[in-house]
Parts: structure tokens; C-alpha cells; sequence
């Protein structure tokens, strides 16, 4: 049968709509509409929750009035209303939670509260219609983690960061060499004209088995390179810090390639996606491609990086599934996606990591 979904996203510092209309196996996007907050943030060096709070509570009416207008589409003709309901931070999940309750309540349609984990994880279905099981890479300012995604609601975490999300080390090593946020597409553009095997740095936990990964002690070791030459020179030439950035990021390739084919070792799947802003890297998604012999999945941008077509999405088949939620839902600052998989450690400078 076919639904429109309206789905809203507000876990972090993007205030996103969407309207997604079709069936879980042929989902039409007819509107996909962000507010970004980065220019809100960008003084404080990071997101600070109690800004994105009041920007999302500001911003979702008007975000949610755009989605509409954009497809063509009025309230009474939407069937359900999807939203993030966690993991994030707190006050922009709830701030969304609650309008998407409000609306529901307004027009009596159902609720559907959906993992943004999920949201990310089910995107390769919703951009390429790939066949469970899969592999997903998640890669991002505020996750990283390996996904089997064995069905709508069947996920399993083959492993993860233990500390640092890469994207985070990204902008991290921008801010240590004096580059524009966000840093990885400067970091990128630095590292064209770079020599990736200067730096010796390291490459955390390849020397464990297992597909967990690491990216702290990694941007340390920029920030101890950047500081031996600043002590044997008096400072970075260009070519010093296109050379650092470019080494970093051939270490970040080398680590998250190796690991992506443990983990493909390890699931029988039908495809290996990538997904999250960081999957925008060139070098890495070169890398990545090459690791095995598996269709490769890489959505468009804009559906890798946080949207709410992808909520809308996972909405959309949880109820053709019958999982729907009422009032009683609630906003969840962390929600792992496997409740069988250990907890992980350590939390993003985005927010909660699942
Ligand atoms: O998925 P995303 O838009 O937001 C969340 O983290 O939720 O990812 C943003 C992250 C930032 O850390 C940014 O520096 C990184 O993705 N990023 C990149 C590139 N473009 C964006 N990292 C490496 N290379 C890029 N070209
Ligand atoms: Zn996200």
C-alpha cells in the first residue's frame, strides 16, 4: 500500500524534513529540506546543546511547512509521522520528539519514533534498493561503526570507534593546523598538494583483531608533528602542513579500509555501503571501493549526512511492519542500535555515541 510519510530529524545541529511517499521496496523522495546550524555554533568550536535545542525548536515548524510546500503535499494526506527519537542530544530530540507528537495528536495519524541509527543504516535501501543483508560503514562527525543490516529492525554492530568519531578528527587536526571548519573538506583540499608518506603516524588498533577502531591517539600524533616542527623551524611551512594533512589522512584510509575488509570477512553480505559525511572523502571512498569485490553502495551527500527523508524511510517500514508508537514515546539521548553488542566508550563532540 502506499503511505506518505512526513519524517522531522533534530538529533544534533541539523533541523531537517521530509516527505517520502511509496512502499518500503519503492520509496519516492518528493522533499528533503535542512536548516544547518554551523554558523550558530561555529564560534564555540563545537555544537552547544542548549543553542541547537532552541535553534531546532524555532526552526521545525517552518522546516516542516517547506517539506510540504516542496512536494506538493498537505497535512491531511500524510498517513504517518516519522521523527528521530534518539540517540542525541537531548534538548533537539525532544524539541523534535514534541512537534511530531503535537502533529500527530492534531491530525490523528500515528507516531513512529525511529532510531537515527537506524536512519543512516537503512539509507542504502532507500538510495539503491540493496537486498539485506549489507555492510554498513558509518562514518561521521558523531559515529562510526560497522552495521550488518540483516532487516528493517535487525542490526548488528560488528564493531566501532572506542574513543573519536574520524570526522571529529577531522575538524580536530583543522583546528591543530590552523584550517577552515569544517575541516575535513579542508583537510582534504590540503592534502592534494601533500606527501602522505612523510609523517610516519600511526595506525590505532591495527595490531588488534577485530573491526573496533580508534582515532584519538592519531590526532595526537598530528598535534606532536606539528609541534616538533614548530620546535626544530620556529613554524609550518605550506608544504608542511599539506604533507601533515595528507599523511593523516592516508592513516585514516589505511585504518578504516583494513578494517572494513575484517569486517566483510566476517558477514555474508550482498553489498558494502558507506554513509555519514565523512564518506564524502575521496581518498577514502577510493579505498574503500577497492577493499572487496562486492557492489559498493555511497549515497548522494545529501542523504549521507544527517536529512529526514532517511527518517521518513525507516518510518515508512516500520509501519508497513505494524511498529508504531503514541504518546508515551519518549526522546532517548542513547539508543544502540544492537542491544547485544557491548556499550561503547567514550562521547562525540556531537552528541551521544550508540
Ligand atoms: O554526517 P555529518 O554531516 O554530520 C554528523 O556528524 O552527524 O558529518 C560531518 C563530518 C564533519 O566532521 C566533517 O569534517 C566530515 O564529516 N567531513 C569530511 C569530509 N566532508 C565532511 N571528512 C573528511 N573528508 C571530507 N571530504
Ligand atoms: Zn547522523
Amino acid at each position: 500500500m502506499t503511505l506518505t510519510l512526513l519524517g522531522i530529524e533534530s538529533s544534533c545541529d541539523d533541523t531537517a524534513a521530509a516527505i517520502l511517499r511509496g512502499t518500503g521496496d519503492a520509496p519516492v523522495i518528493l522533499s528533503n529540506v535542512v536548516r544547518s546550524q554551523t554558523d550558530l555554533h561555529a564560534a564555540f568550536g563545537g555544537v552547544v546543546p542548549e543553542i541547537a535545542a532552541r535553534a531546532h525548536a524555532e526552526a521545525l515548524d517552518l522546516m516542516v511547512e517547506r517539506a510540504l510546500t516542496q512536494a506538493g503535499v498537505t497535512l491531511p494526506e500524510i498517513d504517518a509521522i516519522a521523527v528521530t527519537a534518539g540517540p542525541g542530544l537531548i534538548g533537539g530530540v525532544l524539541s523534535g520528539v514534541m512537534a511530531a507528537k503535537g502533529l500527530a495528536m492534531g491530525l490523528g495519524k500515528p507516531l513512529v519514533g525511529v532510531n537515527h541509527l537506524a536512519g543512516h543504516a537503512l539509507t542504502p535501501r532507500l538510495t539503491d534498493g540493496v537486498a539485506f543483508p549489507y555492510l554498513l560503514l558509518l562514518v561521521s562527525g558523531g559515529h562510526c561503526q560497522f552495521l550488518r543490516v540483516d532487516g528493517p529492525d535487525a542490526f548488528i554492530r560488528l564493531g566501532g570507534t572506542i574513543d573519536d568519531a574520524p570526522g571529529e578528527a577531522f575538524d580536530k587536526v583543522a583546528r591543530l593546523l590552523g584550517l577552515p571548519q569544517p575541516g575535513g573538506p579542508s583537510v582534504e583540499r590540503a592534502a592534494q598538494a601533500g606527501d602522505a608518506t612523510r609523517f610516519k603516524l600511526p595506525r590505532p588498533l591495527l595490531d588488534r583483531p577485530g573491526c573496533d577502531l580508534s582515532f584519538s591517539g592519531l590526532k595526537t600524533a598530528v598535534l606532536r608533528a606539528r609541534d616538533d616542527l614548530a620546535a626544530e623551524r620556529g613554524g609550518m611551512t605550506e608544504q608542511d602542513r599539506a604533507d601533515l594533512c595528507a599523511s593523516f589522512q592516508r592513516a585514516v584510509a589505511d585504518v578504516l579500509s583494513e578494517k572494513s575488509r575484517r569486517a566483510l570477512g566476517d558477514a555474508d553480505v550482498t553489498a558494502f555501503a558507506v554513509a555519514g559525511g565523512v564518506a564524502a572523502n575521496t581518498e577514502l571512498r577510493a579505498r574503500l571501493e577497492a577493499v572487496s569485490d562486492l557492489p559498493f553502495v555511497a549515497p548522494p551527500l545529501a542523504l549521507c549526512t544527517d536529512n529526514a527523508a532517511m527518517i521518513a524511510y525507516a518510518g515508512m517500514l516500520a509501519v508497513e511492519d505494524g511498529r508504531t508508537d503514541d504518546m508515551t514515546l519518549i526522546a532517548r539521548p542513547r539508543w544502540p542500535l544492537d542491544s547485544t553488542a557491548a556499550p561503547m566508550i567514550g562521547s562525540g563532540k556531537k552528541g551521544a555515541k550508540a
